[in-house]
Order: C-alpha cells, then sequence, then structure tokens
C-alpha cells in the first residue's frame, strides 16, 4: 500500500510547551493527507535544557497532557505520529519520541540511546533500545531513532534487522555531517528515512546553538525525496511503498542481509 509520509519543521519555543502545542496543532492541518507524520526532537518543549531541574519542570508522561491532546488528535485525523518530547518516568528524565498510533491506547515510546552533549547532564540514557511498531492497518513497519543516533550505524542496523521499512528521526541537527551519512543509513540498510530536523536558535548560558533544518525524506536507494530549507517553517510529504525495503537483493546474486558475515564482524 503506497503511504504519505510528511516530516514537520519549525522552531519549537524554549520552555513554552502551550505555544509549541499551538504551533503543532496548526502544522499538523498541513500534513493532512499524510498517513505518517514526523515531528523534530524535543518538540514540545525546545532543546537547550542545563539541568535535570529544568527539564524535570517541563517533562511529562506519555500518558501527560500534551500526549493525550496529540494521540486525540492522531486518532481524529487517522494519522500515525511521531514526535520528540521530554519524558519523565518516576524519577527518570528521558529525551524520548512518542509513536502515537491513530488507535485509542496504541501508544508506544522510544527513549533516546545516544545521548548528546549536554543532554548527558540533563537526560537519563535511554532504556527501551531499539524497536520496531508494525501498524497492519496499512502493513508497515516503523523504526524510531533520534538525532545523535544516526552517528551510530548499529542503530538504523539494528532496526533494519527487526524489519522496519522506514526509519522515523526527529532531530534537533546542530553539526552538518549527517548531511552525508543520513542518505548512507537509508541506503545500506534498504529503508525509507524520514527526517524531521528543527530550525531557529537558542542561547542558554552565554552558549548558542543553531539549528539546522533542511528535513528530508530519503528513499530505500539513498535518493533524496524532499528537502526542506535551512530555515522554513514547513511540511514536506512523499509517498512510501513500504514493501519495497523487504527484498534486500539488489541483484539476483547479492543480497545486502543475506550477505553479512556477522562472525567476521566485532560490535
Ligand atoms: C542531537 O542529538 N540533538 C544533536
Amino acid at each position: 500500500m503506497l503511504l504519505r509520509v510528511a516530516v514537520v519543521q519549525f522552531a519549537p519555543r524554549f520552555a513554552d510547551p502551550q505555544r509549541n502545542l499551538a504551533t503543532i496543532l496548526s502544522l499538523l492541518d498541513w500534513a493532512q493527507p499524510a498517513h505518517i507524520v514526523v515531528l523534530p526532537e524535543l518538540a514540545t518543549t525546545g532543546y537547550f535544557f542545563q539541568s535535570r531541574d529544568e527539564v524535570a519542570a517541563y517533562a511529562e508522561p506519555l500518558d501527560g497532557p500534551t500526549l493525550e491532546r496529540l494521540h486525540r488528535e492522531a486518532c481524529w485525523r487517522g494519522q500515525l505520529l511521531i514526535l520528540g518530547f521530554a519524558e519523565r518516568h518516576g524519577d527518570r528524565l528521558y529525551n524520548s519520541a512518542a509513536l502515537l498510533l491513530p488507535e485509542p491506547n496504541e501508544r508506544r515510546v522510544y527513549r533516546k540511546t545516544h545521548l548528546f552533549y549536554k543532554e548527558k547532564l540533563c537526560f537519563d540514557p535511554g532504556d527501551t533500545g531499539f524497536f520496531v511498531v508494525h501498524y497492519p492497518r496499512w502493513d508497515v513497519r516503523i523504526g524510531t531513532m533520534i538525532c545523535y543516533d544516526w552517528r551510530f550505524p548499529e542503530a538504523a542496523r539494528t532496526l533494519a534487522l527487526q524489519g522496519a521499512d522506514l526509519i522515523a528521526c526527529p532531530a534537533n541537527l546542530v553539526t552538518d555531517a549527517w548531511r552525508m551519512v543520513m542518505p548512507v543509513r537509508a541506503l545500506e540498510n534498504k529503508v525509507y528515512l524520514a527526517l524531521a530536523n528543527r530550525t531557529g536558535s537558542e542561547e542558554r548560558n552565554g552558549e548558542q546553538l543553531t539549528f539546522r533544518g533542511e528535513s528530508a525524506i530519503y528513499s530505500y536507494t539513498g535518493a533524496t525525496l524532499c528537502r526542506a530549507g535551512a530555515d522554513d517553517t514547513t511540511v514536506l510529504i512523499a509517498e512510501i511503498e513500504p514493501t519495497h525495503t523487504r527484498n534486500k537483493a539488489f541483484d539476483p546474486l547479492d543480497d545486502i542481509f543475506a550477505d553479512r558475515r556477522p562472525e567476521h564482524y566485532r560490535l
């Protein structure tokens, strides 16, 4: 089944969850034709936290009011939403992505495995590991990784080995090498990859981070299906055919999964 995937790019405002929720809701109107919508990392709170106390002031559980509201939207709109948020789970704080399926009570969370820079001071390392969600109504298998996880080829590979057709990557990218690497993650695993990056900048305690935009959707060939500008607030939509990722052969004799030699790999 052909599916439409959207990536939503905008500049969340730091420590202003109400405004960010309003922005997300208005951008979802633009994304209405899409089946699957991917939003940036920490989309509801902004990014540049300086301490655990700051995160604790804005974090909410997976069944907190913002995610409840967005899950109602997902059900009402018939869309599967994936977005980054600051998660409180008991006394733990995670940089997480919620997967909100268009079914009541169908909600999953991925907790960022590889924390980046000052996230290490503010969040606990994720404990969910990488997993794939199958949504039978559309026969699509979705894996999630968050931003800096891209630096570790094991992340995308683990998702692909679990059968992901599409990797959703909420991001707040502040460096540049991903432009070269992200399409390769798609090609080397023969999966689609939807990268939702944010724009704008945040200055905290005299240090400024500038987010790179250029959200994109990559085909399993590594080709760019669509790409946003560096500063646009925008929604991009591309069509994907999930079943095309499942045969990992690229000619009659060569198959990128069947030809693997894990006994010779050191991981
Ligand atoms: C990042 O992981 N937000 C760069």
